[in-house]
């Protein structure tokens, strides 16, 4: 059964997936609730993730960079975003300077405050996962346990992790924000890799080493890699 409709002068033909068929297929990306009211109700009978793939023609995946302030991961993500625009894929950056200036501008960098800064966007990252959008997220997200959480709430298969892995002497020494030599005097509080934790990724789906190393190539490393994931078949 086939689903018309129109858009200016061209008509998309969308495959429409019966409501019960979705409902059968569990499709429930707002049910992983743990919320502090009692009577909230999601629904479930939205147009599913799968027509939005088939209408953008490609597969929706979060591809999570992590890695220390400064090794590049915001940089590398912006290339990879131009780089899948101009290949026709549609994605969206999140990146932690930016989130923290909007939806968390109330969060600092203690343990809690940097969980809760990933617990809400891994949920804002599954929202468009679940609308059929490539998800780039930017987040040092230093520990595993943070990490687990992010790829809790995404789901195993859509969570893609990149370790960004600069060493912190070469972060240091590009210190593009004078953070390091801030954090360095004393004057940043719980600064990755000075006075607060980095874990190094144990099984990155993806690891880039900058050091030495062109943006560029950096990015058609990513691109290549996960362009398996995101054509669409
Ligand atoms: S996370 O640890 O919670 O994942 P996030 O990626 O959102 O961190 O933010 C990191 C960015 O915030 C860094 O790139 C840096 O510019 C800035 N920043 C400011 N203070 C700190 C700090 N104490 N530790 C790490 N990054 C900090």
């Amino acid at each position: 059964m086939q689903y018309k409709t129109t858009c200016d002068d061209t008509i998309f033909s969308i495959p429409y997936i019966p409501y019960r068929l979705r409902e059968e297929r569990l499709y429930s990306p707002f049910v992983s609730m743990n919320t502090k009211s009692e009577n909230i109700h999601p629904f479930n009978q939205l147009l599913p993730r799968e027509s939005k793939e088939q209408l953008l023609k490609q597969h929706a995946k979060v591809l999570w960079f992590t890695g220390l302030s400064g090794s590049g991961k915001s940089t590398i993500a912006k290339g990879v975003e131009e780089e899948l625009h101009a290949k026709g894929f549609f994605s969206v950056v999140l990146d932690g300077d930016n989130v923290r200036t909007g939806i968390n501008n109330n969060l600092g960098f203690s343990d809690e405050d940097r969980k809760e800064n990933i617990r809400r966007i891994a949920e804002v990252a599954k929202l468009f996962l679940q609308n059929g959008v490539i998800v780039i997220c930017c987040f040092v997200s230093p520990t595993q346990e943070i990490r687990n959480l992010a790829q809790t709430i995404i789901g195993e298969n859509d969570f893609v992790e990149i370790f960004v892995n600069t060493p912190i002497e070469e972060c240091e020494k590009r210190d593009v924000k004078g953070l390091y030599a801030k954090a360095r005097r004393g004057e940043v509080k719980d600064f990755t890799g000075v006075n607060a934790p980095f874990e190094i990724p144990s099984k990155p789906n993806l690891e880039i080493q900058t050091q030495n190393k062109l943006v560029e190539e950096s990015v058609t490393e990513v691109v290549d890699f996960v362009k398996q994931l995101i054509v669409f078949k």
